[in-house]
């Protein structure tokens, strides 16, 4: 029994406290719970803020150059005629009302600030320059040498691991630094009279942006989505350049960020007369089976030199564009420079309530005229749904009682870096889907809009977050730096830019904020929340060691990191609190091992952080209290960064339930058999390797299941069967437990419900590594030049069993309309290039991502290695019939 990780002690950049890390014991190790709580009240993990102090207000609004929402709105002389000119042109589809539900959304297609036929995707042509540069602002500016590409972009991803990297081991040892691009582009003639702008969804960090030389706007944190103007400074049927220079000097943050402008950018082209930026709240006050009242809030903005007199239209459709009901008020005035908002109600009867089982979505289509011609027509999705939570009973959703069963999710998607892709993010939600995951929380910041659109289609429930820090440090050039200055505004824009998605239902003022307890700014933050939103919750998520009791007083929710042992008494002096558990588990695990070494854990569930506990555990912890309203593992999904327990050369987490190559870990179908328990039936073997044992010894074997009992056969011999007891606390409801003397051969799981065998689960004895197969998850994908295929490749022996401890290297080769855009295999301490074209594999298994291109036609993906016979897969790409 080998002992792993002892104490270690992590250092951040800007406290010494030390963190001691729980030791866990080995692969063979006993089952059970495993792990021990934190202490209350320990040594805080980021000491003491860097700037202000408790109790100091926050700025009210940024200083300096560019704004969020509200900038540049002013008009710009007299140039524009009222109202009727440039009319927007509006096709007669009524806009992308609902009809792409079932299909994922498509980055290109969509932008959260409402869907209108005039917005453009911004992401072709950009230049790039990694390294600080002068003069670049500048359209003269010779950008020739700089390297040509699409954003979203992430620089560090194509960096090699370095261990000197201020990075950090938190930052997964990626370089950050100070990048720069440039675009040129034309504007039509045909946009004179209508306000232009540039909608970033995200650039990591502290960027600024130039228009022909001209600052327009500045935004220093890297999860904010922003938009600037453009009008004032853009030149009409010539070229114009645009600038954006980004400063990731690093520590920036204490799990892998990336760099750059990592998410979508969007061209809108308006009329002066038009829905503001964000401008659309869509609420069901009244939801019930028979029927749900709508509540619909329209910000105008009126940019033009005089007084607008608006109408405003209503049309409420459903998935299937279909109209359900109208709305429409009096003509209003809207004064020249200024906004109006416009208040409609509707009904919609017999609404489909979306829940996370059937997640059902509408769409407000606004049409906005004047002088009966429309001057601007924008699509909001919605969704129709209650919810409540209650200090005795937990959470319910349309006034059903449900767990919360979430997973922390941080925004990187492997070796695609944090450069968002759509289909990234949806894969990772099927498998989180699978694994019966119904809540994610964005830990910790504002995710990508596609992560809220996809959650929304999907049946998610999210729990939207703000902040990891306020105005104290956890690194040393975080965002702390801004925080009294921008902390209001990016709040504000988050709740703005995401308060009409069904899935949201908790508003997170923060993450173990060092500074909690500060009521002052804890409730201006509440108080930017509310000033858009009352119809979520409001919470904090708490580290034992800087509770805020006083906030926690402010908040709706009051969210528990770990300490599980303090849910009993919190739940006992303050009777009133809705508690759940904003953070738990931080157990961690590496696919496909059952030993522990000095670089890899076991996957037998009894590795835990400090501050941690087992799976099982926690599960118990959060089911045994009908009170505690649900949990957040740490994490679902590994992320680069924070290889906790463990340092170089780890560079990624251990903590997901799936690794960074979107491989399930063993711990995935504990998560399944107890979440999805009315999923369907399931059976799964730990460990997943049948072939590196030695003969006679005994191997643990857990099995987890959802089905009634299982029996489990080691070549063709029953080893006897046992029954599976759900509840938690109950024996056998984490997993079934056999002591197996190893043999080689096959090992099988047979799992019944109602006497009839309902699922198996096999592992078999390799022999050694004779050739490669491969799967692609889909084998055909859109040629938008963007879907992406994942290709899984397994090491087999000559019989097609998987080797489980192969880690061959393999090359690979794309050939047609399509491009290797990522290669893993979700070994944590792996330091092969993501971004290369050869990859070992890891616990038998690699992954390499195929994109296609805009040209339609059969990428082949050939895969070798070395004497092992090679495979090939082909993914076909059309050309897109829909959108
Ligand atoms: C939590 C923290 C997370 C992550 C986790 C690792 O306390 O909120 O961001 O660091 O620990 O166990």
């Amino acid at each position: 029994m080998a002992i792993v990780c002892a104490f270690r002690s992590l250092y951040r950049v800007s406290l010494l406290s030390a963190l001691f890390i729980g030791c866990a014991n080995s692969g063979t190790a006993s089952p059970g719970a495993g792990g021990s709580e934190p202490s209350a009240g320990s040594a805080g993990r980021f000491g003491t803020p860097n700037a202000g102090s408790a109790g100091a207000p926050l700025g009210n609004s940024p200083g300096g150059a560019g704004s969020s929402a509200a900038a540049g709105n002013a008009p710009s002389g007299g140039s524009e005629s009222e109202g009727t000119s440039g009319a927007v042109g509006v096709s007669g589809s009524g806009g992308a009302a609902g009809s792409t539900q079932s299909a994922p959304p498509r980055a290109g297609g969509n932008s959260y600030d409402g869907e209108r036929a005039t917005t453009a995707s911004f992401d072709a042509d950009w230049k790039f320059h990694l390294g600080d540069t002068t003069g670049a602002e500048a359209p003269a500016f010779d950008d020739s040498s700089w390297t040509g590409l699409s954003v979203p972009h992430d620089w560090s991803i194509s960096l090699p691991f370095n261990q000197n990297s201020l990075a950090g081991s938190g930052g997964g040892y990626l370089d950050g630094g100070i990048g720069w691009y440039r675009k040129s582009f034309e504007l039509p003639a045909s946009s004179a009279g209508q306000r232009l702008f540039v909608q970033f969804d995200g650039v990591y960090m502290d960027s600024t942006v130039w228009l022909n030389g001209t600052k327009i706007c500045a935004r220093p944190y890297g999860y904010s989505s922003f938009e600037c103007e453009l009008t004032p400074n853009a030149k009409l049927g010539a070229s114009n350049t645009l600038a954006v220079r980004v400063n990731n000097t690093l520590p920036s943050s204490r799990w892998y960020s990336g760099s750059g402008i990592y998410r979508h950018v969007w061209l809108k082209t308006v009329n002066p007369v038009r829905v503001a930026y964000t401008g659309t709240r869509v609420t069901t006050p009244q939801v019930s089976a028979a029927s749900a009242s709508v509540s619909i809030s329209i910000s105008i903005q009126n940019a033009a030199t005089t007084d607008q007199t608006v109408t405003v239209a209503s049309s409420l459709r459903d998935a299937d564009g279909i109209e359900v009901a109208q709305a429409t008020g009096p003509a209003k005035v809207v004064p020249a420079g200024k906004s109006a908002d416009v208040a409609q109600m509707a009904t919609v009867s017999n609404p489909r309530l979306w829940s996370t089982t059937s997640p059902a979505l509408y769409s407000v289509v606004t049409t906005v005229s004047v002088d009966n011609a429309v001057v601007d027509r924008y699509t909001t999705p919605f969704g129709i749904r209650s919810f409540a939570f209650d200090a005795n009973t937990g959470f319910s959703l349309n006034g059903k009682n449900l767990k919360i069963n979430g997973v922390c999710l941080h925004h990187d998607l492997g070796s695609l870096g944090a450069a968002v892709n759509t289909r990234a993010i949806e894969k990772r939600l099927q498998l989180l889907k699978q694994m019966g995951v119904n809540a994610i929380r964005t830990s910790h910041n504002p995710p990508a809009p596609e992560l809220l659109d996809l959650a929304d289609r999907l049946g998610f429930l999210v729990m939207d977050e703000a902040f990891d820090m306020w105005y104290g440090s956890k690194t040393a050039n975080d965002y702390s730096r801004f925080f009294r200055q921008w902390g209001t505004t990016d709040i504000t824009d988050m709740v703005a830019r995401d308060l009409n998605h069904p899935s949201i239902i908790i508003w997170s003022i923060g993450n173990e904020i060092p500074q909690a307890a500060d009521e002052t700014v804890a409730g201006q933050l509440i108080a930017a929340v509310k000033s858009k939103d009352q119809t979520r919750v409001i919470a904090q998520a708490f580290a034992s060691w800087a509770f805020g009791e006083g906030t926690a007083g402010l908040e709706d929710l009051v969210g528990i990191n770990y300490a599980a042992d303090s849910y009993d008494s919190w739940h006992k002096s303050h009777p009133a609190w809705k508690l759940f558990a904003s953070e738990s588990s931080s157990a961690f695990r590496s696919r496909g091992i059952y030993n522990d070494d000095n670089t890899q854990a076991t996957s037998y569930d009894t590795n835990v952080a400090g501050w941690g506990a087992s799976s099982e555990k926690s599960w118990t912890d959060v089911n045994t209290r009908a009170w505690v309203a649900g949990e957040f593992i740490w994490t679902g999904v590994d992320y680069i960064g924070e290889p906790t327990p463990y340092e170089w050369p780890a560079k990624s987490s251990y903590f997901g339930a799936i690794d960074t190559a979107d491989f399930a870990k063993d711990i995935f179908y504990f998560y399944q058999s107890r979440w999805n328990y009315d999923g369907p039936p399931m059976v799964h073997i730990v460990p997943m390797d049948w072939t590196n044992w030695t003969a006679g010894k005994s191997v643990q074997v857990f099995v987890y299941s959802n089905a009634d009992s299982v029996e489990l056969f080691l070549n063709g011999k029953s080893l006897g069967s046992k029954t599976v007891d759900p509840v938690a606390g109950h024996p056998n409801s984490g997993h079934l437990l056999w002591s197996v003397p190893f043999a080689t051969g096959t090992l099988q799981a047979k799992a019944t419900k109602g006497g009839a065998v309902v699922a198996t689960d096999t592992v078999q004895t390799a022999g050694a590594p004779a050739a490669l197969t491969l799967k692609a998850d889909r084998t055909a994908i859109d040629a938008d030049g963007l879907d992406l295929a994942f290709v899984e490749v397994d090491v087999t022996d000559s019989q097609g069993v998987l080797v489980p401890q192969a880690s061959n290297k393999i090359d690979f080769v794309v050939e047609g309309p399509g491009s290797l855009v990522g290669v893993d295999n979700g070994d944590a301490t792996n330091h092969e290039s993501y971004k290369g074209t050869s990859h070992s594999a890891f616990s038998g298994k690699a992954l390499a991502i195929v994109q296609s291109s805009t040209t339609p036609g059969t990428i082949t993906l050939k895969a070798t290695s070395g004497s092992l016979k090679g495979a090939t897969a082909t993914v076909t790409t059309a050309a897109l019939t829909t959108h």
